[in-house]
């Protein structure tokens, strides 16, 4: 029989597909929507600590290849978010959740994860250090010094389980360097990637979204190369007890199926979520499942993180 279940920390997951963060996330319906599809779990827009309108539209694009977006994070704050997910898990037969937060300083961060600390919550967060898109904020893990100096405060009153949204890193060095990082703390997971930061996509002569003069995150097929290399870079680098979420280019089950192998435990699905809608989930999971009962598979222990090599 095979199975797609998995686990992240002691959370056990029916299915090992869920959305990304910033797709299908931003209202109670959608999340519920999601919750009654065949994914996993849902993860949260990511709530700030009031609620944003976002930047100016068209924010969004979907292209040939994937997709641009300039969201800006809007969101009707955590508190929204935070009030929903302690509603779920009241719930006969829910699933374990992800709450998407971040600040936008660390002052803020730390308010929020303090309120999440003090709530009901028993789910697991995501704490965003990659959105691109907030005009004046850099990407935060992209500054290892910040990086490193908000993970230690947030583990002196932070006690429930807690994972990172990732941007993509393109250097070996950089690879080492944020994994030596991440190791130092009692992390539960890390999600790789967020969209590659600040491409532009044009149509005719103009940019194909406003803000930032059409500078946005890109997502989709352009992505999954950068996405694999994340997930592997990261499998081999980080301990075992912290485990991976795999984000970018997933639209067939053949793309889950390769996440899985360089190492992931959860697979998000973005633009193809965007583009296809919540009954994505069903065909993603009928073609993993083709694939992994065509290869001998029963259940994802037995394919993840063994990509192969070509050896001499
Ligand atoms: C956004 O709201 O701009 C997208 C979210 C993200 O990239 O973190």
């Amino acid at each position: 029989m095979v199975s797609t279940q998995t686990t992240i920390g002691d959370f056990h997951f029916d299915n090992c597909l869920m959305n990304a963060a910033g797709v299908f996330c931003m209202t109670k319906d959608e999340l519920a929507a999601i919750e009654q599809s065949a994914a996993g779990s849902f993860v949260t827009k990511t709530g700030t600590l009031t609620k944003r309108e976002g930047n100016p539209k068209p924010r969004y694009a979907d292209t040939a290849l994937g997709s641009i977006n300039s969201m800006g994070l809007p969101n009707f704050g955590y508190q929204y978010y935070l009030d929903y997910v302690i509603d779920l898990q009241k719930q006969d037969g829910s699933k374990p959740h992800f709450l998407s937060v971040v600040g936008m300083s660390p002052e803020e961060t730390h308010h929020i994860l303090k309120a999440v600390q003090a709530s009901d919550y028993q789910g697991l967060v995501e704490l965003n250090l990659s959105c691109p898109n907030v005009p004046g904020k850099p990407q935060i893990a992209y500054d290892f010094e910040t990086t490193q100096n908000i993970l230690q405060e947030v583990f002196t009153y932070y006690q429930k389980p807690l994972g990172l949204k990732l941007p993509p890193y393109f250097d070996m060095v950089h690879f080492d360097q944020a994994a030596q990082i991440f190791n130092q703390f009692p992390l539960t997971f890390v999600n790789c990637i967020n969209s590659i930061g600040n491409g532009l996509v044009i149509e005719d002569e103009q940019a194909v979204i406003k803000p930032k003069n059409g500078f946005g995150g890109i997502g989709g097929d352009y992505v999954k190369p950068t996405a694999l290399a994340n997930v592997h870079a990261f499998y081999q680098r980080l301990k075992p007890s912290i485990r991976i979420v795999g984000t970018g280019g997933v639209k067939s089950g053949r793309d889950a199926f390769e996440h899985i192998l360089c190492g992931a435990s959860m697979v998000q699905l973005g633009t193809v979520l965007h583009q296809e809608g919540p009954e994505v989930f069903t065909r993603i999971t009928a073609e993993l499942k083709a694939i992994m009962k065509i290869k001998g598979y029963e259940n994802l222990a037995d394919f993840r993180g063994k990509l192969r090599y070509i050896n001499d």
